[in-house]
């Protein structure tokens, strides 16, 4: 294996919130992130038409000379994964909601997760919900609207609160006492969840889990990092000025975004 970057994608920013668990987990490796900006949401939109994305940015990712690949996209896990896994011979890492370790830490019973649509159709998800959904209520709440919130930098507005809590209230009334966070956007509102349903609701996101096994399924390559601190190359398939003024932010570093053409 010659590549040295670990490829990450997203429909957007989201993916920034597993790409920083990654940062942490293997500080000396190069890392290559694509935001499918001129796309997202992807929740919405048919499987096959996330698939199609997926394999283009793979594909892209895999030129760049990407060693690994991770979807930081639990929709396009669910669309796309078994796929990319059949096309190339890397390590491929992808999301899917924690409900697992949910249903294993309710107290009340009963666990909500919030997702895409896209993912809580998808039959991926109905497995896992058969899988480990007998140990515990699985209440599911789809968050159309939400992304766009996130995508538009906007965590915090009238209207991202509203949103945010119509979706949630229902949970918690429903005696809810574990929110599986099950969109990587989703744990950038993080701190309005947290005022939302209170300190006593554990809030489950899995980027810290997806950054583990990548480095689990790196061990078995011959996959090594540099020894001072890796770099990180930002791509978007929309106007790269965009996910450039958000970086700051939401990556806590400004860097240039160069344009993914599409
Ligand atoms: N961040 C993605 C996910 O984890 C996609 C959200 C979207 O584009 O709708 O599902």
């Amino acid at each position: 294996m010659s590549g040295r970057s670990i490829g990450v994608f997203d429909s957007g920013v989201g993916g920034l919130t597993v790409l920083a668990h990654i940062r942490a987990a293997l500080p000396g490796a190069d890392l290559l992130y694509v935001a499918d900006s001129a796309h997202a949401p992807y929740g919405d939109k048919p499987a096959e038409f996330i698939a199609a994305r997926a394999r283009f940015i793979a594909e892209f990712l895999v030129a760049q000379e990407a060693a690994a690949l991770v979807v930081a996209c639990n929709t396009a896990t669910a669309a796309a994964i078994a796929e990319l896994r059949t096309r190339y011979a890397l390590p491929i890492v992808g999301m899917e909601p924690a409900v697992k370790p949910a249903a294993e830490a309710t107290r009340s019973g009963v666990i909500g997760v919030l997702a895409t649509s896209g993912t809580l159709e998808s039959g991926k998800f109905a497995e896992l919900v058969r899988r480990f959904g007998s140990q515990a209520r699985v209440i599911v709440q789809p968050c159309p609207g939400l992304v766009e919130r996130i995508e538009a930098g906007d965590f915090d507005s009238a209207a991202t609160r509203a949103l945010l809590e119509g979706f949630v209230a229902p949970l918690l009334e429903q005696d809810a006492d574990t929110l599986v966070l099950g969109c990587t956007h989703y744990p950038f509102l993080a701190p309005l969840l947290r005022e939302f349903a209170g300190e006593a609701v554990s809030l489950i996101e899995t980027g810290a889990a997806v950054a583990r096994q990548l480095q689990r399924r790196l061990a078995e390559t011959d996959f090594t990092c540099g020894a001072s601190g890796g770099t990180a190359r930002f791509y978007s398939s929309g106007d790269p000025r965009h996910l450039q003024a958000l970086l700051p932010r939401l990556w806590g570093a400004a860097a240039p975004v160069e344009l993914m053409a599409c």
